[in-house]
């Protein structure tokens, strides 16, 4: 059985490859997921550009959104055949545009479709096919609708369950929806306790390794995401207190490893900033962590890289980074960056 013991979760326009294989240098085992991804883009798209991944980023999962079997199970197909560890259905979605689609969280109101969709995905492949929802629609979720609904589909063969434990309510915004509609963790603990041959994982506002942990005693894995985005050290720890490996790389090590990274990537043509937006966060907290963030936000190029590397090695070296921020570091100036809500 796959290991689901943390993970972090799908995000548009953050979990994107550069971004996983950042993650990857900082946690060994944690299970990564892509972006969500429509079936008709697997089907049409670029598959290359869309679905390629480095040999590193394993365990990952990819992420579909469709409302067709027949194509779902297409792109499932053509997934697995990219050596995805895990097709995972989005039925957690709320936006506008999913909601024209007929995909996502909306699909929740018709648990029939859910089933023939997750019926031809699973006879399409081999590899697990999982789904990622929420707890019910318009704030009329009960513990009682949301055992049926799994109940429903593990009927068709699903065994994990990836649960962001909030309802979805559709005349809000995606991030209202990240917010507004309360967190129900017990919930998904309860599913554990009713169906225990079932995997489950929480989601939804877990901020720290400790609080996934924490999740870990009751359910069988804990999904992080914006945490890890804004802090990517948030699972500094895991590797060691999670997996039992004893490696715990030093930040300096991961910017190091993703300078060379950034060189291959620049050979093959990706611009530099597509890597670098995902470091700025790399040393949030620490000393000259600001600092950090301006000098690559402003020069965007793998020489600017080159400096920021040069001055943490100079000011803070490998050892600086354990030191608590003194009150000069906090009071660097905040860079002028419009980064996509970092
Ligand atoms: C920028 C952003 C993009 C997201 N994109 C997706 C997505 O593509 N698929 C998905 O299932 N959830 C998506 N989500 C929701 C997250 O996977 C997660 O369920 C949610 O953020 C709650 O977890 P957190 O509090 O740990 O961030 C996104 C969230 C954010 C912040």
């Amino acid at each position: 059985m796959a290991d689901f013991r943390l993970a972090v979760a799908p995000m548009v326009d953050r979990t994107d490859r550069h971004f996983r294989f950042m993650v990857r240098q900082i946690s060994q085992g944690v299970r990564l997921y892509t972006e969500m991804t429509v079936d008709q883009a697997v089907l049409k798209g670029n598959r290359e550009r869309l679905l390629a991944f480095r040999p590193e980023e394993h365990p990952i999962a990819l992420q579909l959104a469709g409302r067709d079997p027949e194509t779902l199970a297409e792109a499932a197909r053509i997934g697995e055949a990219f050596g995805y560890d895990e097709i995972n259905l989005n039925l957690g979605c709320p936006s506008e545009k999913a909601q024209e689609g007929g995909y996502g969280a909306c699909l929740l109101a018709d648990l029939g479709r859910v089933r023939e969709i997750l019926k031809a995905m699973g006879e399409a492949v081999r590899v697990p096919v999982t789904v990622k929802m929420r707890l019910g629609l318009e704030g009329r979720e009960t513990y009682r609708g949301l055992a049926a609904s799994v109940e429903a589909m593990a009927e068709v063969g699903v065994r994990v369950f990836l649960v962001h434990a909030r309802s979805a309510l559709l005349a809000l915004s995606t991030e209202a929806n990240r917010k507004i509609p309360p967190l129900r963790h017990e919930w998904v603990h309860r599913l554990k306790e009713d169906f225990p041959q079932l995997t489950f994982v929480t989601n939804g506002g877990i901020r720290s390794l400790e609080e996934a942990l924490f999740h870990l005693k009751r359910v069988d894995g804990a999904m992080l995401g914006r945490a890890v985005y804004e802090d990517p050290f948030v699972l500094e720890e895991a590797d060691r207190k999670v997996y039992g490996l004893p490696r715990k790389p030093s930040r300096l090590e991961v910017a190091r490893r993703m300078r060379a990274y950034l060189e291959e990537e620049v050979l093959k043509g990706t611009p530099p900033w597509a890597v670098l937006r995902h470091m700025l966060n790399l040393f949030r907290g620490r000393p000259k962590g600001r600092v950090w963030r301006r000098l690559l936000g402003e020069g965007r190029s793998l020489e600017a890289l080159d400096r920021a590397l040069r001055l943490m090695e100079e000011e803070v070296g490998e050892e600086g980074e354990k030191e608590k921020p003194g009150p000069k570091g906090q009071a660097e100036a905040a860079p002028g960056l419009a980064c996509e809500g970092v």
